[in-house]
């Protein structure tokens, strides 16, 4: 009988608990043991397991966040932090570990990988810039959060004929600014992927004004190099240039908290169970991830520390869309 444990790392994302509640499953019914670490890598690292039977994640589908907890553990880096965890794993005979996660927490897999333990990652975090998936366990439901926002924003924009900065999360990708900002029908998009200086946005704001449109929306990504905050200091002491009245809005944890989506459940049940088949036939040191829109594993080593590009024709393609 095998006895695998499943860890929740980094940010959070709606449709973790999905990942989780199909790697308990599946792998009850392989009639294997299921350990949950609480706290992420910092639970690694103080031998803080609990025990998942199928009863303990019933009821969890449907909610956003991750029923273990989940921490930023910048102390796993330290190699000691790492031969720490691998030891109370040993002594707790587990023979697998499920790393749910974004970046950071893969390549922290992969290092643990690295030292012999075998480890299969699944990719989870709202900024979708995990290379080896084209979709990540929360990205969509955290698009469509914006998304509402959006709308929201844009119809109290036009009653007032006001331009809003709205800054969404993504840390140094521009994929939730790209997409929300392209189908929430952004005026204007800044990413960090594409050197944007105020002037250009002032000037794109007043020609939207003079166009004749009743609001002026731009989707700020909160990496780009002049964020909301930037980009609204700059346009105080140059008012007259917008034509529009402004305000400034973050959007910021809103869009990681959400109920998750069907897609996202559906994703993250996949990820789970493809999870599951990995340990099942001992393929280890890999992220389990949406490739081509198929459920795919790569091995860490060619994942980790990779940049994923984005798709600027779609950056292009928005200036056109808000003519
Ligand atoms: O990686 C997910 C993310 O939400 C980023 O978009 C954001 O920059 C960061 O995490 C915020 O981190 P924290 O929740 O630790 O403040």
């Amino acid at each position: 009988m095998k006895r695998i444990a499943v860890v929740t790392s980094g940010g959070d994302a709606p449709g973790i608990n999905a990942a989780i509640r199909a790697v308990v499953r599946t792998g009850v019914d392989r009639g294997w043991k299921v350990l949950g670490v609480r706290r992420g890598y910092a639970g690694l690292m103080s031998d803080d397991f609990v025990q998942l039977g199928s009863r303990d994640v019933s009821g969890i589908i449907e909610r956003g966040g991750t029923i273990l907890g989940s921490t930023r553990c910048p102390a796993f880096k330290a190699e000691e932090a790492q031969v720490k965890a691998i030891r109370f794993l040993r002594q707790r005979e587990i023979d697998a570990l499920v790393v749910i996660g974004g970046d950071g927490s893969q390549a922290g897999a992969f290092a643990l990988a690295e030292k012999g333990l075998p480890v299969v990652g699944i990719a989870s975090t709202i900024d979708n810039d995990l290379s080896g998936t084209e979709m990540s366990i929360g990205v969509d439901t955290a698009l469509n959060v914006a998304l509402e926002a959006l709308d929201r924003i844009k119809v109290t924009a036009s009653s007032h004929e006001r331009a809003f900065l709205v800054e969404v999360m993504g840390r140094n990708c521009g994929y939730l600014a790209l997409i929300s900002g392209i189908t929430g029908g952004a005026e204007c998009i800044a990413l960090p992927e594409v050197e944007t200086d105020p002037e250009s946005i002032a000037s794109e704001l007043r020609q939207a004004y003079e166009r004749g449109k009743s609001h002026g929306i731009v989707v700020v990504a909160e990496g780009a190099k002049f964020n909301a905050e930037g980009l609204s200091s700059y346009f105080k002491e140059h008012r007259e240039r917008i034509g529009f009245d402004l305000r400034v809005i973050k959007l910021g944890h809103v869009q990681r908290g959400g109920t998750p989506g069907a897609f996202d459940r559906l994703l993250a049940t996949r990820f789970g169970v493809a999870a599951t088949d990995s340990v099942e036939c001992e393929k280890f040191g890999v992220l389990v991830g949406l490739v081509k829109g198929e459920i795919k594993a790569t091995p860490l080593a060619d994942i980790v520390g990779k940049r994923k590009e984005l798709d600027l024709g779609l950056f292009e393609l928005a200036a056109v869309l808000a003519q």
